[in-house]
């Protein structure tokens, strides 16, 4: 199966390298194209377009930014869609909005193609490490086509039901995740504040109930003052406005998420979108290192 692969950021770099080590024959396109070149020198064939990508390939995968972005990949000038064939499966495992994607879905399905919406959830760890959960919605006779690709890069992977489903499920996740980073934050502001080791009191919490992925990845990248992205503070503040857009009129049964997203809206407006998630912390303190 010839592959193709679109979005070669934080997560789709790792990603792409993976399919290649498994074997795959893939040719990638990244809007900054000299990203591109550590794929080529590991076996990638570059294309120059999304719909040069498209060309070349049966199963074709993007994981770009937010929703307009994988609009501008599939029906762009030179979009994927001016490149599929009958047949040719498309998955996106960006993080976008569940109605655009059904929409998206529709336009390919018209052209005689799948489309899987396939977020994923595991970070940057979970991306080099192949071990990514799937979250997958769509044709199900797709999803088992697409299944040794999927176990290449996840070892969680789940198809929760018809197109979109897969963005829904996502989303589900991003509140969790959202909430988690606030808890662990004010966790260590409180560790700080009453004069805590704050090893030791990570250490020791991280083992018991309040043990996360989030304590175990991010904390210890606080305790080093490493605020570089795994997951950028803007991206995780965008998963939290289609979160809220889903709940439009019942947004006072979701305090949680709502205090989550002004949280991180306001990292973004004091500049702090491009850290990692963790760096939600110099929000809340910024003398919190100086310790
Ligand atoms: N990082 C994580 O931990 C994580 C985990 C789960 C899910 N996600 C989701 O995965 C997606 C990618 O995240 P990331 O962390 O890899 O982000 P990233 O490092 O910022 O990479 C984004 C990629 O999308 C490309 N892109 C953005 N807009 C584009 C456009 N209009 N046309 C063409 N290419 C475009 C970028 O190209 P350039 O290089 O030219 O900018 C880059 O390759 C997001 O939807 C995010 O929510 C991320």
């Amino acid at each position: 199966m010839k592959l193709g692969f679109i979005g070669l950021g934080l997560m789709g770099a790792p990603m792409a390298v993976n399919l290649l080590k498994a074997g795959y024959e893939v040719t990638v396109y990244n809007r900054t194209a000299a990203k591109a070149e550590k794929l080529r020198s590991l076996g990638a064939t570059v294309a120059g377009s999304p719909k040069q990508v498209a060309s070349n390939a049966e199963v074709i995968i993007t994981i770009v930014s937010d929703t307009p972005d994988v609009h501008a990949v599939l029906f762009g000038a030179n979009g994927v869609a001016a490149g599929l064939a009958p047949g040719k499966i498309v998955i996106d495992m960006s993080t976008i909005s569940p109605e655009a994607t059904v929409g998206f879905a529709e336009r390919l399905q018209a052209l005689g193609c799948d489309f899987l919406d396939a977020p994923v959830s595991g970070g940057e760890p979970g991306a080099i490490a192949g071990t990514l959960t799937i979250m997958v919605g769509g044709r199900k006779a797709a999803f088992e086509k697409c299944l040794p690709v999927f176990s290449v890069l996840g070892k969680n992977v789940v198809h929760v039901g018809e197109s979109g489903k897969g963005q829904c499920t996502k989303l589900v996740n991003q509140i969790i995740c959202a909430l988690n980073i606030v808890a662990m934050t004010e966790g260590l502001l409180l560790a700080k504040h009453t004069g805590l080791d704050l090893e030791h009191t990570l250490q020791v919490v991280a083992g018991g109930a309040a043990g996360s992925w989030m304590l175990n990845n991010l904390a210890p990248r606080i305790l080093n003052g490493d605020f570089a992205p795994g997951f950028m503070i803007k991206l995780q503040q965008k998963d939290l406005r289609l979160a809220m857009e889903r709940l439009e009129g019942d947004e006072e049964k979701f305090p949680g998420a709502a205090l989550a997203y002004e949280l991180f809206s306001q990292a973004v407006s004091r500049g702090l979108g491009e850290q990692g998630t963790q760096g939600l912390i110099n929000l809340m303190s910024e003398e919190f290192m100086k310790r």
